[in-house]
């Protein structure tokens, strides 16, 4: 099992839970890891941690993520990628929300992994303009991402993928538009890139083969997949009735410039949070180099078939990795140093 141990994979349990399984298989355990196993992985976030401070909060969000949503998916769509690149630079803390600043003029926002193809933030303005009319200074907007990503993959799952998502993060003071880039995975990367990046913030291969499955809502910009994809001919690992359809469609990238033209990430159901990018994955049908890739080794392909043939079996792994994805940031040992080794990269 690829998991931090501290999270139980193959359990409908809530968050808090498997601190006290953890916590009774720990009980032999040295000591002194108890404890900093304790500290680091229970307190932290946890679910209704608003239900003193701002009880209505989750309902406040859900309600607006679902205006953006119905109005058009691709929202949706931006506000689960919106989590991920929050969390994996300087860990969820809002800072692929702050704009430029004379002080600042490069944020994360406008780095190339962000800039001009992440979109949601202003579903993210009216859930917080909603909240802060309700409970003024209460709520991060590192929460409000979550909350807010947690619900569009509730709409777009048409109310099938349900998560409880813990909270308690805090905003951050800095973006740097490099951190962004050093951090964030190119769709260039191959399997051993991807486990690496992934690995780097405490997430197994199987968390990231089943993160990957976000990939069948939303679209992408023709920049993103076609000088690695579509340059190099009738590639041998991309359908080729597909790639010529591909070809086509970004072909109108010369013709109009400054306005990229984009395709679905899901040709079948583009649309709809459901497992049939496994499938896509499966006919040669995705469009990165790093969706490709899941077929690279005989146990990520394991668990693309699995995503694909098991009913429900990649949802449930799905949602835990999800709450793992929005648990990036830590509470430090040593003031003076990030935390390595176990458990490193948590709240
Ligand atoms: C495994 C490594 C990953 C790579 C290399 C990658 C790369 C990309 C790229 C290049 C795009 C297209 C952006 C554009 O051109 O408009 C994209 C879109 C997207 N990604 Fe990923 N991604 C990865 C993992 C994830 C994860 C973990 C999530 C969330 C759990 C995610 C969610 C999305 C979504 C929802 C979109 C569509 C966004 C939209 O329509 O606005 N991706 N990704
Ligand atoms: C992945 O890319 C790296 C270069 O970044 C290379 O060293 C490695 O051999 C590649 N791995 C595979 C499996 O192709």
């Amino acid at each position: 099992m690829s998991s931090q141990p501290f999270i139980t994979s193959g359990s409908k349990q809530k968050e808090q839970r498997p601190c006290a399984k953890m916590a009774a298989a720990l009980r032999l355990a040295v000591a002194v890891s108890c404890a900093l196993v304790l500290a680091s992985a229970c307190h932290g976030l946890e679910v209704g941690y608003y239900k003193k401070t701002c009880p209505r909060v989750e309902q406040i969000v859900r309600a607006e993520v679902k205006k953006f949503v119905y109005k058009n998916a691709g929202m949706g769509a931006g506000l689960i990628r919106l989590l991920f690149h929050d969390c994996f630079v300087q860990g969820c803390d809002g800072s692929v929300l702050l704009d430029p600043t004379p002080a600042n003029p490069k944020p994360e926002k406008l780095s190339p992994p962000n800039f001009p193809s992440l979109r949601g933030f202003e579903a993210i303005d009216a859930a917080k303009d909603a909240v802060e009319a309700a409970c003024p200074g209460k709520v991060s907007c590192a929460d409000i991402i979550a909350f807010a990503a947690r619900d569009a993959v509730y709409f777009l799952s048409r109310l099938h993928v349900k998560i409880d998502m813990p909270a308690g993060r805090l905003d951050g003071r800095a973006s740097d538009a490099t951190e962004a880039l050093d951090n964030l995975p190119p769709p260039t990367s191959n399997l051993t890139e991807l486990a690496g990046v992934f690995a780097a913030k405490g997430l197994g291969v199987e968390d990231m083969v089943v993160l990957s499955g976000a990939h069948t809502v939303g679209r992408a910009h023709c920049s993103s997949f076609v000088s690695d994809r579509l340059s190099a001919g009738e590639g041998s690992d991309i359908d080729g009735g597909f790639a010529r359809s591909l070809r086509k469609r970004c072909a109108a990238a010369d013709r109009i410039a400054g306005d990229e033209p984009t395709v679905n990430q899901d040709v079948v159901t583009p649309n709809a949070f459901d497992n049939r990018y496994y499938k896509d994955v499966l006919a040669r049908m995705v469009l990165f180099t790093s969706d490709a890739a899941l077929l690279t080794s005989p146990e990520t392909a394991k668990m693309v078939r699995d995503s694909a043939n098991i009913r429900g079996w990649w949802e449930d792994k799905f949602k835990k990795a999800f709450v793992k994805i929005g648990k990036h940031g830590e509470i430090r040992k040593n003031c003076r140093v990030v935390n390595h080794g176990y458990p490193h990269g948590h709240y």
